[in-house]
């Protein structure tokens, strides 16, 4: 009988259930938007409950549009938006309140508590991470302090802590009826409560933090079975054998396997991740050292990242904040209609700024503007923030790890965008290459599932499925590009210390 995997994969703003076959081809898709949740400025929040059901509903759409039963899906794999936390009540099932998302900046008080006198890289050379409202951690710290009754429900042992993975992965195996609680090692290095060398959690940290252990998932590697799918939902008793945050799913889709290899993936925000092997490289650079891939038994592979916080979401909130137009992609249209950018700089630090400056205190600006300054050169200097931030990363990149990139696989909804992705050749002044199959995210949790279950046998399948589609040539004079970028670099010290 001929099998499938599926790949769920819960991003910031929608969910969705690809089926692959076992050359990778895409069978069906389900995909469904949840409600982004903004009660104050600089929070945001997601409903669990919106978020358990939404992937439910996808995995049904994507079987009854392929025609497939349970029966014809040999494995799951698991793919997220990672360190937005939910806290939820073992015994209901319920979570005690939203769930934070990963851009909100809610924590920044917590984060300043933690860091004392010794500083935000105070937990850098154990967890990798800075610290920021980013990371997972001090969002429980936030719940357990604030939410009423939390508290007292940790203590009596009744909560449970997971990034969405293993939120998923509890309901699915049963939820109440004895859900699995795990995690991989990729969602528990955004913590900050994982130790990178141990790949176990920090008891310390997490005592700094007030989080009990007993909160804690398991933590697993990427690539194993974690459990089975429960008895009457869609897909009894099918296994679930992958998990990985996203843009490390991302990373393993790309085929990134060899150590010097980087992919940058454009979606909500940008992240550009640089597999470094088995070493785990410590950034002098703003980036931040992450686990990339676990299969199995065998040596995690780490990996430097540089995470930035809004890219394609700015796109979104010129759409439905400023409704400057209808879809997302018609912002290629508008910034077409002009040369240049006008003069015109947008830096969108909605969220403080992520790598490398790791400023929660700046926020968004839009700089350089005179009476000569259109809705399409706003167009074309949003299109271009992205640019100049990836080139910011990939300079940090560079520095760090002491070889220039030669070239950048990318991925995400943005590579659509040729104006874009012309533009990022140009900053970066090396080739991008966007290839074949750019659902890279589903197609690495895909295969870390079908490696697991010996439905595929190594990463060498997953090489294999690689293919180039398109590649963009830096074409842009020198001077231009270095004066553009000047200019962005002048507008992003504008931002910092607009926050107390
Ligand atoms: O770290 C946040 C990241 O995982 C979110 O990814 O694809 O929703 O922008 P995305």
């Amino acid at each position: 009988m001929t099998q499938y995997i599926l790949s769920i994969d819960q991003g910031t703003t929608s969910s969705r259930s690809i089926i692959f076959d076992h050359d990778a081809r895409i069978i069906s898709n389900g995909q469904l938007e949840h409600e982004q949740i903004f009660p104050r400025a600089g929070w945001v929040e997601h409903d669990p409950m919106e978020i358990w059901n939404n992937v439910r509903e996808t995995v049904g759409l994507s079987l009854a549009r392929a025609n497939l039963t349970y029966q014809d899906i040999a494995a799951v794999g698991i793919t997220n938006q990672r360190e937005t936390t939910v806290v939820w009540n073992k015994l209901t099932g319920k979570p005690v309140t939203n769930a934070i998302v990963w851009q909100d900046t809610r924590t920044q008080h917590i984060v300043n508590e933690l860091a004392g006198a010794e500083g935000l890289e105070k937990y850098k050379a154990i967890t990798g991470l800075p610290l920021a409202p980013y990371f997972a951690g001090p969002k429980v710290t936030w719940i357990l302090r604030y939410i009423d009754g939390a508290q007292e429900a940790a203590d009596r042992g009744e909560l449970l802590f997971g990034t969405i993975d293993t939120w998923l992965l509890w309901n699915l195996t049963g939820g109440i009826d004895g859900g699995i609680h795990a995690t991989d090692v990729t969602n528990a290095s955004r913590t900050m409560l994982m130790d990178l060398d141990t790949l176990q959690w920090r008891e310390d940290i997490a005592a700094d933090m007030g989080i009990p252990i007993s909160m804690l998932p398991e933590i697993r590697s990427s690539s194993e079975i974690f459990g089975h799918c429960r008895d009457h939902g869609s897909l009894p008793g099918v296994p679930i054998a992958g998990i990985l945050g996203d843009q490390q799913a991302a990373t393993f889709g790309q085929a990134c396997f060899n150590e010097g290899m980087a992919k940058n993936t454009y979606g909500t925000g940008n992240f550009l991740l640089l597999n470094t092997g088995s070493k785990r490289v410590h950034s002098n650079n703003g980036l931040i050292t992450t686990v990339c891939y676990k299969i199995g038994d065998a040596a995690p592979i780490y990996a430097l990242e540089g995470s930035i916080a809004v890219t394609g979401s700015l796109v979104q909130w010129l759409r439905d904040n400023l409704g400057m137009f209808a879809d997302a992609p018609d912002i290629e249209r508008l910034a077409l209609e002009v040369e240049d950018n006008g003069g015109a700089y947008f830096v969108p630090a909605f969220s403080g700024l992520f790598a490398p400056y790791w400023r929660p205190d700046a926020r968004g600006a839009l700089l350089g503007l005179t009476r000569y300054v259109t809705k399409n050169h706003i167009a074309r200097a949003a299109l271009e923030a992205t640019a100049y931030q990836t080139r910011e990363v990939m300079d940090a990149m560079n520095a760090d790890a002491g070889v220039d990139l030669a070239e950048l696989r990318v991925d995400g909804g943005m590579v659509a965008n040729e104006l874009l992705m012309q533009f990022q050749a140009d900053q970066l002044g090396v080739d991008v290459i966007r290839p074949r199959i750019t659902e890279t995210t589903a197609l690495g949790a895909a295969f870390a599932a079908g490696i697991a279950i010996g439905y595929w046998e190594s990463e060498h399948d997953v090489i294999a499925t690689w293919n180039e589609d398109k590649r963009w040539t830096p074409q842009m004079a020198r001077l231009e590009r270095d004066q553009l970028y000047r200019n962005w670099k002048k507008a992003v010290t504008k931002t910092m210390g607009w926050v107390d």
